[in-house]
């Protein structure tokens, strides 16, 4: 009888253990964004804002970023495959579970528009639109879409909005040869920065902090 009965228990011991496998083999954690909220503001909020509006330009704003490609780039930073002395760090000490979280509450917020700069938006909105075809770079609105709202299915960015001081400075690390690892997306957009001069640099940061769906 008590024999049967261990033998039952291991079954069920397997089974449980079989299942956790499959839960974990499977890829897609579900983030909640209720609990990412309250991680965000022990732990975000103070360089990223309470809703992902950093006001300091030299933190990116996460307000509206879509969520998988905030997983994605804080699992390129726990993996090294984009190092910031400060990310670094904070991104090692997130579980999976918590960057679910975090990257469900920051989609959900609304990104606050930038302001414009007059001095830059003409030469800024042309190599953003048409690219520069001497050097063979397409126009960002190819990749990013027209109003710079990314593409969630393909881990595309949206940088509308987005601080020109933290574009500048992700664009000038491409153009000098600091890749975010070597996957085919990290190596686009390497290719993309070192097509770039520095003053158009500054002139598609300018731009794209502008832009705005909501202007
Ligand atoms: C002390 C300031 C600071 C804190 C706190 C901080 N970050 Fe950051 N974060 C940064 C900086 C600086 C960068 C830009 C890194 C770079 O240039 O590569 C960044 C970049 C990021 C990025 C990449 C954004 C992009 O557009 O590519 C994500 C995602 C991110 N942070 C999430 C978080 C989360 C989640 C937390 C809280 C657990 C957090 N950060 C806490 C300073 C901070
Ligand atoms: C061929 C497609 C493509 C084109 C063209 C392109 N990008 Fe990107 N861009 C990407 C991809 C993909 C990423 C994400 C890279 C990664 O995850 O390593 C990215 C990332 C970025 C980021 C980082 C955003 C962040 O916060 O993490 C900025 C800024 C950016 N692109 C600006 C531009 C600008 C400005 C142009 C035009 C000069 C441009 N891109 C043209 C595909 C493109």
């Amino acid at each position: 009888m008590s024999h049967l009965w261990r033998a039952g228990l291991v079954v069920l011991a397997v089974g449980v253990a079989s299942m956790a496998q499959a839960a974990q083999a499977a890829d897609k954690l579900v983030g909640n964004a209720a609990a990412g909220q309250s991680e965000v503001m022990m732990v975000c909020a103070a360089c990223h804002g309470a809703d992902g509006n950093s006001t300091n330009p030299q933190y990116p704003k996460l307000a509206g970023q879509h969520a998988d490609y905030i997983e994605h780039q804080l699992e390129s930073f726990q993996k090294g495959r984009r190092t910031n002395s400060i990310m670094s760090g904070m991104a090692a000490m997130l579980t999976q579970q918590q960057i679910a979280d975090v990257a469900a509450y920051f989609s959900q917020q609304k990104t606050a528009p930038g302001p414009v700069d007059t001095d830059q938006v003409a030469l800024g909105k042309s190599i953003y639109e048409n690219g520069v075809p001497a050097v063979g770079l397409p126009g960002c609105q190819s990749c990013h879409g027209p109003k710079g709202l990314g593409n969630a299915a393909k881990l595309v960015p949206h940088i509308a909005g987005q601080h020109a001081q933290y574009v500048v400075q992700v664009l000038t690390g491409w153009h000098n040869g600091q890749a975010w690892g070597d996957g085919p997306h990290a190596k686009l957009a390497l290719s993309v920065g070192q097509k770039l001069t520095v003053a158009q640099i500054h002139a598609i940061a300018a731009y794209v902090q502008g832009l705005n769906a909501v202007r």
